[in-house]
């Protein structure tokens, strides 16, 4: 019988060893909370995301102090208006929910963490899509960066630094860039969701944000099917000025994920989205998963996979284990 010359589980043996042979690690600082911010006075439970509400502005300002504490290195706000449009007027509206909430924010936490913004239509329209439609109900592609110019204005002068452009409109990047620059905001940032597929997995969102969508996103956003395509987005939107590209969702798009990371100069990010955090929850509510290792897991393989950092709705819970893990 011939013995194993080679043995990796060598650098299994311990706790120690592995923590020293760990080739990846998750960082607080690269953390990203998803927020969602109400109109109203009192904060909301989101059915199908337990844990997750929707804030009033007043206990977001109390999450977004949490959030510092906890070590992240910043937050996405959602708004959830009262009222919605067919051309999303709320968006713009420098007294709407998101602009409101994003300068209440940014003047609580100052340079803490990065206050940084959804920038699409879909949670200001009535019939929920991410741009305004044509006459023949189809989203007018053209038309819609008109009304994103106007949204990353109002966004910009509200305080946001990283503007995330989520609509999947074509030449989005270019259009908001041109804007922010030619009004003296060169240094807002851009965060391209260039990879962003029509998922299943967005559906805890609609509740998240109130939205009710008619039809489906399937004309902008990516076919699940199609790598390459997710690749050439990611490439226009470098192109037209991006600051950062994205992959979303994150867990069932990591090969596009990786793909992206190893073309891209510019920083890689992914969406842990909604669905992706439900699933979690529910099966470790029924108590079939170990919650807090399936997090930490889900979180790792996405790091593991290419993206420099991660939007996840367990960003401070896992970031105060981290620490702990840490001290
Ligand atoms: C668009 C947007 C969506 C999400 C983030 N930005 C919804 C969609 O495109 O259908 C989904 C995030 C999630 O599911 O967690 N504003």
């Amino acid at each position: 019988m011939t013995k194993p010359v080679i043995r990796p589980r060598r650098l299994r043996t311990s706790g120690a060893l592995r923590r020293l042979a760990s080739e990846i690690r998750v960082n607080p600082a690269e953390l990203v909370l998803p927020m969602f911010v109400r109109e109203g006075d009192d904060a909301r439970p989101i059915t199908s995301m337990p844990g997750v509400v929707q804030h009033s502005i007043d206990s977001a300002r109390r999450a977004v102090v949490q959030a510092a504490e906890a070590g992240i290195g910043g937050i996405m706000l959602f708004g959830v208006p009262d009222v919605r449009d067919a051309t999303g007027t709320g968006a713009t509206d420098p007294k709407g929910i998101l602009n409101l909430a994003t300068r209440a924010l940014v003047d609580e936490i100052g340079d803490a963490l990065v206050v940084q913004t959804d920038l699409c239509l879909d949670e200001f329209t009535d019939h929920g899509h991410c741009g305004v439609l044509a006459a023949d109900g189809h989203v007018d592609n053209d038309a819609t960066l008109e009304r994103y110019r106007d949204m990353a204005l109002a966004q910009a002068t509200a305080g946001s630094a990283l503007l995330g452009l989520s609509g999947m409109m074509d030449g989005q990047v270019a259009a908001v860039r041109e804007t922010l620059d030619g009004n003296g905001f060169e240094d807002t940032a851009v965060l391209a969701y260039s990879a962003k597929y029509a998922s299943a997995f967005y559906g805890p969102f609609r509740e998240a944000v109130a939205s009710t969508l008619v039809g489906d996103r399937r004309t902008y956003q990516l076919d699940p099917a199609n790598r390459r395509e997710g690749l050439r987005e990611a490439q226009l939107d470098i192109a037209e000025g991006a600051d950062i590209v994205m992959v979303k969702p994150a867990g069932g798009y990591l090969d596009v994920l990786a793909a992206v990371a190893a073309m891209s100069d510019i920083p890689v990010w992914a969406y842990q989205v909604s669905g992706e955090y439900a699933m979690i929850e529910a099966a470790a509510a029924q108590g079939w998963i170990d919650r807090r290792r399936a997090i930490e897991e889900s979180v790792l393989s996405i790091r593991r996979a290419g993206a420099d950092a991660v939007l996840t709705y367990w960003a401070v819970e896992l970031a105060t284990w981290l620490k702990e893990e840490q001290a």
